[in-house]
């Protein structure tokens, strides 16, 4: 499922021939190997650089055939902009961009020249993060694919990266590339088909951070009914395909420190249940587990770069079906905590599995913190957009750490407000809390649902993410349905606050 066959690192040099990537900043000036490339006269280029009108603006390319004095068969020039600016989420996008422009040429084998114009341009970090951003944009789901299209690259493409220091970037690459690799496992359960993805099965796959290292417990119907996790087991009882609660831990950190925690929405398909949703768009519905796929991701993020922290990920897995066996509007269900909540429309479910999974990591884990993350309404979609996710947090430092965290990796987020007044709407006569407010500020009623089950003392932040989760735009480093979101905000979240070092 991706359009690299091969990514390498090794030393910088100036190759005699094949496809050569070299980068140039906005005074169109390039590194050493650059200018090796054209035996020291970079005249050439300048001229075929004005007659394109390329000026070596950030993310920009010129793909020179055959260049005039240069040795390379091929030079894709890769613009920098300004390089004292670049930040390291830039060097994600650029390795996206320049992927993008190499698929687009059909290129199948390259050399980067990973330079600027002076040493010490291009850090390890920033080098890593290229190259991570490549995997990024590389990444297609065309696992249903039986056929190769035609007009796609020819073969998935070889890249041997070029870098100064190039035992510091293969140190770097380790940690940039597990978190890529959070990213794309998130992608790939989102963009799955839930016939192939039920509970059962998105459980399986959280089972296989094992093998990174990470502790895990699934637990079953009949567990969760003991557990009285009725809230949950509501949503689920119109599926023929049981319900699954996943827990992952990764105990990096110091013995006894207390867990970060995540937890997430992992509504295999929200068909809206007996208030069942209109028949158009409805297959996106798949990908009402996105919360469920972040929180998988940034477990895998962790372990695998092995992240000093205590960390415990927990995700409700349920399929929402109308059935003869499904929760009606005007049921009432008690949650694990004990409060009974009035079902006015099946269709508001990811609150239901979101409230017995936060009890249920509040009363095991006492955690410093506790993130929620679920695709949870279209409102936050009509507020907010694609571009942000909607953050509702009790807590000010958390909330500043996350925004910092959303700047730093672009996966951005909004606060939104909570507050007794908005929290009244959801009162009802019937019970102590019903699970819809209405059309106005529905994503706010819903973040006040949740934390109608916090507890007193528990930091927590809910992020709405059915906005950025999947089917926005195309971007340099996202080519496919599923983003992948909150992956890289999490693990930017911790590594910058809640990591020994
Ligand atoms: N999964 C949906 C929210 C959603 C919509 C996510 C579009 C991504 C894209 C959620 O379960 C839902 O149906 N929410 C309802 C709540 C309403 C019934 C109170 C909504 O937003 O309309
Ligand atoms: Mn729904
Ligand atoms: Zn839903």
């Amino acid at each position: 499922m991706t359009s690299l066959k091969k990514l390498s690192f090794g030393k910088l040099s100036a190759p005699k021939d094949g496809v050569v990537v070299a980068f140039v900043d906005s005074d169109m000036a390039g590194g050493a190997v650059l200018n090796d490339l054209f035996g020291g006269d970079t005249k050439a280029l300048a001229k075929a650089a004005g007659i394109a009108g390329f000026s070596g603006k950030k993310s920009s390319t010129l793909d020179l055939i055959a260049p005039a004095g240069a040795s390379a068969d091929r030079l894709l020039v890769v613009g920098l902009g300004k390089v004292a600016e670049l930040k390291e989420n830039d060097w994600w996008n650029l390795g996206g961009a320049m992927l993008g422009a190499l698929e687009k040429a059909k290129v199948s084998a390259v050399y980067v020249a990973l330079e600027g114009a002076d040493a010490g341009a291009v850090s390890p970090t920033d080098a890593a993060a290229f190259a991570a951003g490549m995997k990024l944009r590389a990444y297609k789901f065309d696992a249903y694919k039986t056929r190769k299209e035609e007009d796609g690259p020819k073969s998935a493409i070889v890249v041997q990266i070029g870098v100064s220091d190039l035992k510091a970037v293969k140190k770097a690459w380790t940690a940039q590339e597990a978190i890529a690799d959070g990213v794309l496992l998130a992608r790939d359960l989102v963009d799955l088909p839930a016939n192939d993805l039920g509970p059962v099965e998105f459980a399986e796959r959280a089972a296989e951070l094992e093998k990174l290292g990470a502790e895990i417990e699934i637990l079953g119907e009949k567990e969760m009914k003991k557990l009285k996790m009725f809230a949950l087991l509501g949503v689920s009882q119109g599926s023929v395909r049981p319900p699954r609660l996943a827990i992952m831990r990764w105990n990096g950190g110091k013995k006894g420190a207390k867990p970060v925690a995540f937890v997430g929405k992992g509504v295999v398909f929200d068909t809206g249940g007996i208030s069942i949703k209109p028949a158009g768009g409805m297959e996106e519905m798949k990908g009402d587990m996105g919360g469920a796929a972040a929180v998988v991701g940034v477990m895998h993020a962790l372990a695998a770069r092995k992240a000093k922290v205590n960390a415990v990920g927990v995700i409700g897995l349920v399929e929402n079906m109308p059935d003869g066996n499904a929760q009606r509007p005007g049921d009432i269900v008690t949650a694990m905590s004990g409060t009974t909540i009035e079902i006015l429309n099946t269709d508001a479910e990811g609150r239901l599995v979101l409230a017995d999974a936060l009890w249920y990591t509040q009363e095991k884990y006492k955690p410093a913190f506790v993130i929620d993350l679920a695709t949870l309404t279209g409102a936050i979609i009509v507020a907010l957009g694609q571009q942000n996710a909607g953050l509702y947090a009790n807590d000010d430092t958390i909330a500043d750490q996350l925004k910092a965290a959303g700047d730093a990796t672009g996966e951005g987020v909004w606060r939104m407000p909570l507050s007794k007044e908005y929290d009244k709407i959801i009162d009802t006569p019937n019970a102590d809390v019903k699970n819809t407010g209405g059309r106005w500020a529905g994503s706010i009623t819903a973040a006040q649902f949740l934390q109608r089950f916090v507890q007193e003392g528990t930091t927590w932040v809910h992020l709405d993410i059915a906005g950025p989760a999947f089917g926005g735009p195309k971007t340099d480093i996202c080519q496919s349905w599923a983003s992948g979101y909150g992956v890289r905000l999490l693990d930017r979240l911790v590594s910058d606050n809640y990591e020994g070092k």
